[in-house]
């Protein structure tokens, strides 16, 4: 093999592997949560919630490879990755800006568990520096967002942000469960925290509950010991499949992508169609920046359809194979409301005024063939 260092889809079969004659090609499994340690001595000790043990630290080094991160930590779910990757940043009397186009978990996060903490927040329209830069105190630490965000697939332009918080030296943390690093690496484009939930395309089996934090070594061993004291690590098997799931993640979001694209296509050429909210459509308000800063536009997308909210439940009703569930990312076609999901603790108008009406669909598109996706949607549209 030549020194130039491998791709991503070679990094996501072998990424962080230390190969050796005899070894198993499949990691095995180390369900064990005690591991001897020697008398007297507390080197090295080993424990699930230390993330430490050799599944955790497999993965772990895999996902830093694919995040061209220096380290990565995997934490129990992509909740306890935002909260113990932020909490390593703030401290009580910080101020931290956030965008308001953000998953409801992660709002609900910073609106309701963090001012009690002494930590303010102060969510801004993410769009430019603008209003990020109008927000900024002097107590402002960290700038937060999510790319492409959950769920109207907005796409955050990185320049004028990375140029905020690099000048005034705020922390840049970006989420981009949305992209996965097949798509959008946010480490390559000035961010200096990446976070993910696992559960969605790093996975992508709907069958793991898990969270990624990428960056620094020193800053992933802050959030190590935020995951230990605060008890959000992963179990030993849910790393294995994590780390199962992530070799075929480059095939899976390559397919998810074309059919993603196909289908946003699709819907935009209809008269019952109001909206689509995909970058990859050249009519797109992010069309241009989701070109330069994407590699692909991604497996999310949404639409509206001409008869609002009953239209939508009626259609929803008359899938037969794309299924109404809450989770994303997976090999399987999932839609979802988010009225009724991700932001159901949001009034209907500030939905509305974060552009997700009632009505709205969110689509997690899978690996299937994308004819019969489209013959699905076709039927329940008719
Ligand atoms: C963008 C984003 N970040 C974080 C999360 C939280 O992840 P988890 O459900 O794994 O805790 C979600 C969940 O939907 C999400 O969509």
């Amino acid at each position: 093999m030549s020194d130039r260092p491998p791709r991503l889809a070679t990094l996501a079969v072998h990424g962080g592997r230390v190969p050796a004659t005899g070894d198993p090609v499949v990691a095995p499994l180390v369900q064990s949560v005690n591991f001897v340690e020697p008398v007297g001595s507390a080197e090295g000790l080993r424990y699930p919630r230390y993330g430490n043990v050799p599944n955790a630290e497999q993965v772990q080094r895999r996902l830093a490879a694919l995040e061209g991160a220096e380290a990565a930590l995997v934490l129990g779910s992509g909740m306890g990755a935002l909260a113990c990757g932020m909490l390593a940043l703030l401290r009580p009397g910080d101020h931290l800006l956030a965008s308001e186009w953000i998953y409801g978990g992660a709002r609900r996060l910073f609106a309701e568990e963090f001012p009690p903490l002494g930590i303010d927040v102060t969510l801004v329209d993410p769009t430019g520096s603008r209003e990020w830069r109008r927000h900024l105190r002097r107590e402002t630490r960290a700038m937060f967002l999510e790319s492409p965000s959950n769920p109207a697939c907005r796409v955050i332009d990185m320049g004028p942000l990375r140029r905020l918080a690099s000048g005034q030296g705020l922390a840049l943390v970006v989420d981009a469960t949305f992209a996965s690093p097949v798509n959008f690496r946010p480490l390559e484009h000035g961010a200096d925290v990446v976070i993910h939930s696992a559960t969605k395309y790093l996975n992508g089996h709907n069958d793991v509950l898990g969270g990624v934090v990428a960056g620094t070594a020193s800053y992933v061993e802050e959030v190590r010991q935020k995951m230990m004291v605060w008890g959000q690590a992963p179990d030993p098997f849910a790393c294995w499949l994590l780390e199962r799931g992530l070799k075929t993640l480059d095939v899976r979001v390559e397919r998810q992508n074309r059919n993603a694209m196909a289908i946003a296509t699709w819907l935009a050429a209809r008269a019952d169609v109001a909206t689509v909210h995909f970058a990859g459509l050249p009519a797109h308000p992010d069309h241009q920046v989701a070109k330069t800063q994407m590699a692909g536009f991604g497996g999310m997308l949404a639409f509206e359809l001409a008869g609002g909210a009953a239209a939508a439940e009626r259609l929803l009703k008359r899938f037969r194979l794309i299924r109404n569930a809450p989770s994303l990312g997976g090999v399987d076609t999932i839609v979802s409301e988010p009225r009724l999901t991700s932001h159901a603790h949001m009034t209907p108008a500030e939905r509305a005024a974060a552009g997700i009406p009632d009505g709205f669909i969110r689509m997690s598109v899978g690996i299937e063939a994308v004819e019969d996706l489209i013959e699905d949607l076709e039927a329940g549209l008719r």
